[in-house]
């Protein structure tokens, strides 16, 4: 079998720096974290002209976790952190790189991951945060697995954590039945690579700025910054055409999935497990039909949680791992697509050669 990374190091490998093709980048632990408070369909019947009906038939959502006023996207994110590392057997002290996937950070500036290093206590780490909403989360893991591999790094946390309801025009319902606030966080580590490898085999990202004005949160930037004028216009929340966004999203996310199984030589058929973007359930019934998969192939929690943006496939990954949906050495498949747009597709093979996990 072919790999991106082919690696024929022999796992006594004497060094991390020995160059990108003695090392994959494994996940050792994952983590989620979602909001207590639930908002069902029927909730939003009272907030907006809808129906639990229509909600649930044209997108397969049936209710969102919401987060307290006063809790920020890092309270989320920190959770999910905090049980990603436990999971890994990973102390905070040990990470040399945080990445905050999000477009709701708590504030502009700083970016949202030094808010998550300061609260773990992790001194060591480079941070930033990284916005390609709800292709996030696979964008991140991109950029630091290649920081990984290029040796200088040894470990990281990804994090996608969205807060998304300060941001939703809860008199929109075009968009405020479709998000939820959650968080699911990663935790990667440059080894030396086994033979077969176990962790990211390939990885596709792509974006299409010219269809930018389909998917935006327009307020608040210099383009537009925060007046009178731009509150009473509700250009600080996100807006979107929705039948564009979607006929978009399936061709987009189909495409990435091909691309990335192509880079290292495996097809739909070798996938176990495809941990989709979850936005609606008819977008994922339609990538199934274009790939020739069947829906059990997916792993869905769209119905619990809807559309969390970044935060969406770390937190699905995180139950699809715990739940035992995912196995050790299952193929498995992230494929996103969000604004920008932008989209990519992560392929890997889960737990290590040797204990499984
Ligand atoms: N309740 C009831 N009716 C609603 C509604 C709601 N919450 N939201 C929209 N409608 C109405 C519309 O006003 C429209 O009415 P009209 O025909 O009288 O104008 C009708 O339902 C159909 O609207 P349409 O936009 O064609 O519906 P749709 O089948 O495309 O579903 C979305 C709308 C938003 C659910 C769907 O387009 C979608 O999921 N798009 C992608 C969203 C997404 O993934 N975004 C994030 C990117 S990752």
């Amino acid at each position: 079998m072919k790999t991106e990374n082919p690696s024929p190091a022999s796992p006594n490998s004497p060094s991390l720096t020995a160059g990108i093709d003695a090392l994959t980048v494994r996940m050792l632990g994952t983590g989620c974290y979602v909001p207590e408070r639930i908002m069902t369909n029927t909730e939003l019947e009272t907030i907006v002209d809808t129906s639990e009906e229509w909600i649930r038939t044209r997108t397969g959502i049936g209710e969102r976790r919401i987060a307290r006023s006063g809790q920020a996207t890092s309270d989320l994110a920190l959770a999910a952190s905090q049980q990603a590392l436990e999971t890994a057997g990973v102390m905070a002290d040990e990470l040399d790189l945080i990445v905050t996937a999000t477009i709701s950070p708590d504030m502009l500036m700083p970016n949202t991951a030094c808010f998550v290093q300061s609260r773990l206590g992790a001194p060591a780490a480079t941070c930033f945060d990284l916005e390609a909403a709800c292709s996030g989360f696979l964008y991140s893991l991109e950029v630091a697995r290649h920081l990984l591999l290029a040796g200088r790094m040894q470990t990281a946390l990804v994090i996608g954590a969205e807060k998304l309801s300060a941001f939703t025009d809860w008199d929109d319902r075009n968009t405020c039945v479709l998000f939820g606030d959650g968080a699911g966080a990663v935790v990667l580590r440059a080894e030396p690579a086994t033979t077969p490898v176990h962790g990211i085999l390939s990885s596709v990202t792509g974006a299409d700025g010219n269809l930018a004005h389909l998917l935006t949160l327009p307020g608040g930037g210099s383009r537009h910054p925060t007046s009178g004028e731009t509150v009473a216009g509700r250009m600080h929340y996100l807006k979107m055409a929705g039948r564009e966004v979607f006929k978009h999203a399936v061709r987009c996310m189909s495409d990435a999935a091909n691309g990335a199984l192509q880079k290292c030589g495996l097809t739909i058929d070798d996938v176990d497990c495809i941990v989709p973007h979850q936005a609606n359930l008819r977008i994922i019934q339609a990538i199934g039909q274009r790939l020739n998969v069947p829906m059990d192939r997916f792993y869905m929690n769209l119905e619990r949680y809807g559309n969390m943006s970044a935060a969406s496939i770390p937190v699905a990954l995180d139950e699809a791992v715990r739940n035992e949906r995912i196995r050790p050495g299952d193929i498995v498949l992230m494929v996103a697509f969000g604004g920008g747009f932008t989209w990519g597709a992560t392929v890997m093979r889960w737990g290590t050669a040797g204990n499984g996990r």
